[in-house]
């Protein structure tokens, strides 16, 4: 079966996280990714937080799937040459290089059009256009300039960032949706255009709710699903939440059967509007499905510490696993908190190949992440990420250089 992206050639000039999410996704699609490193280091992932040693790491290994790899010295004049047949021959340039890094190596987007006009170029960056552009950004760096960090925690306590890694593996999402629709573009166009994913960009996209929620406050001065109402303050800007659900609808997350000894044996609880009675029923308080301090959501708002602390005392009667499978079968939204062994383990997620078992030459087996993102048409199968340089040879041919070529090159210390 075909891929989506068959026949797209991809120069992957990505290194650490945000960029080689990005290929790896163009790469689940069929894409032909060429992971271009520098000769002899590689992605420094391929040696940070190793859990063997010599052996590239999960980190590098879980991001770079699927692509093959070529080391080219690119300050070398002769590197430079190979660099230049290679993006003569690829659709798109994907790069998160420190700012101005590419042009400093020769490759301004003046010279790319010249030698591929076609060419779609795509960077990550920390900041967009601005006073921090020239500024180095790392994953949490973004979430705190994204608005993610002062929103997230308790209001008791300091910014804290996420474990989900929304600076990175989110702006390679949004550089990814950026190039396909370049790519849908050029095919009525026949042009090639820049593509830009700032981090911060990525970041503050993903919290559009927390600036919907600050003219909110700005207009009323409170809102009332947050848990600082009736009781706290509320300050110029939006607070962090705990974990309030952020919507319309009140939840909370609420200690179930063992939370003493596990410190993932909660539930996160959601009191929706049209299952109020349900819930009333579920946790023995019937009363309140007719009671007018608790029968209706405006009522609930003021009441929602004492609401929870009630489900709580049901929840803690119950495992987590126990209650997902009450609260469901009354259509109640809830959600066990998983732990990542339980995750790796839950068979569902293996058959759907989210989760994907990959056998490494030098690693052995270990567990990635497969595609999330699933097509009908477009099947994906995860293959390993290549060692250093595994492809240079063969890339090199595909480019027209002979043995002898590829020879001289290598002594040159080109590739
Ligand atoms: N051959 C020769 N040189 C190469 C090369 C190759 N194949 N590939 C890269 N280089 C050189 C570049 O030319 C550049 O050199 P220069 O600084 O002299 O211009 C250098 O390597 C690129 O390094 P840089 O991107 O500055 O790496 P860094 O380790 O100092 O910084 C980041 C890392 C992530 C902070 C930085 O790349 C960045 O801010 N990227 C954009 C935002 C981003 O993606 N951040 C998230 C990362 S998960």
């Amino acid at each position: 079966m075909g891929k989506a992206l068959d026949g797209v050639r991809i120069l992957d000039f990505t290194h650490v996280q945000s960029g080689p999410t990005c290929t790896q996704l163009l790469a689940w699609f069929g894409a032909d990714v060429i992971k271009v490193e520098r000769a002899g280091a590689g992605d420094i992932t391929r040696e940070q937080l190793r859990d063997i040693p010599d052996v590239d790491s999960l980190y590098f290994t879980m991001l770079n799937h699927n692509k093959r790899s070529v080391t080219i010295d690119t300050k070398n004049p002769e590197g430079k040459l190979v660099l230049e047949a290679l993006i003569q021959k690829c659709d798109v340039l994907v790069e998160n290089f420190a700012p101005g890094a590419l042009d400093r190596m020769g490759f301004t987007w003046e010279r790319i059009q010249e030698l591929n006009p076609k060419m779609i170029v795509a960077s990550v960056k920390g900041f967009g256009p601005g006073p921090y552009e020239d500024c180095k950004v790392y994953e949490n760096v973004a979430q705190c300039v994204g608005g993610s960090a002062s929103t997230t925690g308790f209001d008791d306590g300091p910014p804290v960032v996420t474990g989900a890694q929304i600076g990175d593996s989110g702006t390679g999402l949004h550089l990814a949706l950026g190039i396909v629709t370049a790519l849908y573009q050029r095919t009525m166009t026949g042009r090639g255009q820049k593509v830009l994913a700032a981090m911060q960009d990525g970041v503050l996209n993903l919290c559009r709710v927390k600036l919907r929620d600050q003219q909110r406050l700005e207009r009323t001065g409170v809102m009332k699903e947050y848990p600082q109402y009736p009781n706290g303050t509320f300050g110029e800007a939006v607070p962090r939440a705990g974990n309030a659900s952020g919507g319309g609808q009140p939840g909370w997350i609420l200690k179930c059967k063992g939370w003493e000894a596990d410190p993932n044996a909660y539930i996160y609880f959601i009191t929706q509007a049209p299952v109020w009675a349900k819930i009333c029923n579920v946790i023995g308080k019937e009363e309140w499905a007719t009671d007018p301090d608790y029968a209706t959501p405006a009522a609930r708002l003021p009441r929602l510490k004492e609401i929870f602390a009630e489900i709580e005392r049901w929840t803690m009667s119950k495992t987590k696993f126990e209650a997902m499978e009450i609260l469901n079968g009354h259509d109640i939204p809830c959600g066990p908190i998983l732990s990542m062994k339980e995750i790796a383990e839950e068979p569902s997620l293996r058959k759907t190949g989210t989760i994907v078992e990959v056998d490494h030459p030098t690693r052995g087996k270990y567990l990635t992440v497969g595609n999330p993102i699933k097509l009908s048409d477009s099947p994906t199968e995860v293959t390993r990420s290549p060692l250093l340089g595994e492809h240079t040879d063969e890339v090199m041919a595909e480019l027209g250089y002979s043995l002898e070529q590829i020879s001289a090159l290598r002594v040159a210390g080109a590739i």
